[in-house]
């Protein structure tokens, strides 16, 4: 009688242990998988705001290389047709919230792309082919200002000497 009582007693004890174990185990479980879902949205929503800044900037390159040759044939509808799609680029730019080395790209577009753009579309409007290639020389300069800026002074741009593409025609119809 008394070694079955005692047997119980031994039996219970273990029986609650191992019940507030596994209640650990749980718990522990249940919290990894809290983290793990969390680190999973963060991952998702860094995803969803990353704005790769490289490719836009090749639209840049490729507006502003047609730009020249078009304002340098005298085409003023299609150099203005390209300083046009060159300002949307980078007004969608502007909207993202980027920052790059601690400077706001959205500061520095306004400063050193929006604002000699708008001068070069002054002067391709005039027709004047030696204010073109003035203002053109001044965005050129103001794109590596930016680059030096936001440290990528190794991204250099200059005049370009040939077509990105040699399927267009860049003088007046
Ligand atoms: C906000 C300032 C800013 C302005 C203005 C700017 N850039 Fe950039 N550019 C950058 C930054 C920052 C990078 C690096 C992007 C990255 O790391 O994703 C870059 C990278 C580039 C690259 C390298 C990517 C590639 O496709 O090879 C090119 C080319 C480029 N820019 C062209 C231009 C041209 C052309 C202009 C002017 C019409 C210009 N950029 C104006 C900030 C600027």
């Amino acid at each position: 009688m008394y070694v079955s009582l005692a047997l119980l007693a031994v039996l219970s004890v273990y029986l609650l242990w191992a019940v507030s174990h596994l209640q650990y185990s749980l718990k522990t479980t249940e919290q990894k998988l809290q983290s793990l879902q969390k680190e999973e949205n963060e991952d998702h929503q860094e995803g969803e705001e990353h704005y790769e800044l490289a490719v836009v900037m090749g639209r840049f390159q490729l507006y502003a290389n047609k730009l020249w040759f078009s304002g340098m044939a005298g085409n003023t509808e299609l150099a203005d047709f390209y300083a046009h799609e060159l300002e949307e680029a980078m007004e969608e730019v502007a909207e993202q919230n980027l920052t790059e080395n601690g400077q706001s790209i959205t500061e520095q577009i306004k400063i050193w792309g929006l604002e000699p753009l708008e001068k070069l579309e002054e002067a391709t409007a005039t027709g004047d082919k030696q204010a073109f290639e003035q203002s053109y020389d001044a965005l050129v300069s103001s794109c590596n200002g930016c680059h030096v800026t936001c440290g990528y002074s190794w991204v250099r741009i200059k005049r370009p000497e040939t077509p990105a593409f040699d399927n267009q025609w860049y003088t007046q119809n």
